[in-house]
């Protein structure tokens, strides 16, 4: 018997960094999934299988003394081991078409894919959405402490959502989203570790940016509520004057942001910078245009939106 579930990857659309430290944002479930296929074994270990390598280790194992890559889904097979009596080994594996390491969400995915996944074996039939998402949360906190959480929310959910209070927003208009890669790697903890310097060297400055982060965001759901995808191309602009403030911007996220400004309605960061991914807001007339703007050695697609969120089913 083999417990098989799928999670999709994110984008942040507002409030990255900010919401890890109270504000709201809005993220978007996309069209790129994880897989994780989970099945009992006889022989006492927990095992991992992923496209970063393979984990053999003793049933008796903390997640602690595991290579980060593979802590989340130790932490997740010893906490479904010890709640159920009769498991004698653990095999996980795991497929993704998800970019890592580029803010698309792969991590978060993994974690929520994987407590799905692992719950159901071993609980069939009391999977529920609320506790899949308590458990990918724990399982990515043995990686990233400070999580927001907000990642692993929109894909347990999918669609379009608001954090924290996990309201859906229905889009009336095609988002026409372009995502970039910068193809710079980026480390999400560090700079989130970089924000929080940012916040104990000005504290009255940050609280000022998350006030109008708040209320950038309450702006935008008029705007999507409105259909207006010229006033939330701006407000996406203006996002990205805050994460420039914060500096978790660089010159080659700037540059690629600039060179789709013709035809953006608007552009920005998305997840943790330094690296990684941007969005750009673009009308349906424009998007055979973009990979002449771009700088060839850059990655890029369209997003389309993923409405489904986890998903879980028992092969025999
Ligand atoms: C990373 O995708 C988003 C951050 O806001 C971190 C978090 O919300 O946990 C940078």
């Amino acid at each position: 018997m083999k417990s098989v579930a799928s999670a999709p990857a994110k984008i942040i659309l507002f409030g990255e960094h900010f919401v890890v430290h109270g504000t709201k944002a809005i993220l978007a479930a996309i069209d790129k999934r994880v897989k994780v296929t989970s099945s009992f074994t006889d022989d006492k270990t927990i095992k991992v299988n992923s496209q970063l390598g393979t984990l053999e280790v003793p049933m008796s194992s903390s997640h602690e003394e595991v290579k980060s890559e593979f802590r989340p889904f130790v932490y997740l097979a010893n906490k479904m081991i010890n709640s159920h009596q009769d498991v004698n080994g653990l095999e996980i594996t795991i497929n993704s078409d998800i970019p890592i390491g580029v803010g698309l969400g792969s991590s978060s995915a993994c974690c929520v894919a994987a407590a799905a996944s692992i719950c159901e074996l071993c609980f069939a039939g009391a999977n529920e959405l609320e506790l899949i998402l308590d458990l990918a949360i724990e399982a990515e906190q043995t990686i990233f402490p400070d999580t927001s959480g907000a990642d692993c929310t929109v894909c347990t959910y999918g669609g379009i959502i608001e954090h924290p209070s996990i309201e859906k927003i229905d889009n009336t208009f095609d988002l026409n989203l372009v995502i970039a890669n910068s193809m710079i790697p980026h480390n999400t903890k560090n700079s989130v570790e970089k924000v929080n310097k940012f916040k104990e060297n000005d504290e009255k400055r940050f609280s000022e940016l998350c006030d109008l982060e708040n209320g950038l965001i309450g702006e935008v759901i008029m705007a999507m509520k409105n259909n207006n995808s010229t006033a939330l191309g701006l407000k996406m602009s203006e996002n990205q004057k805050y994460l420039e403030e914060i500096q978790v911007s660089n010159d080659t996220l700037r540059d690629m942001i600039s060179s789709l400004s013709e035809i953006s309605l608007g552009s920005k960061i998305t997840g943790a910078g330094d690296g990684g991914c941007i969005i750009a807001l673009i009308n349906d007339e424009n998007m055979d245009k973009v990979p002449a703007l771009l700088p060839n050695d850059k990655e890029y697609f369209s997003a389309k939106l993923d409405t489904k969120g986890v998903v879980w089913k028992i092969e025999k």
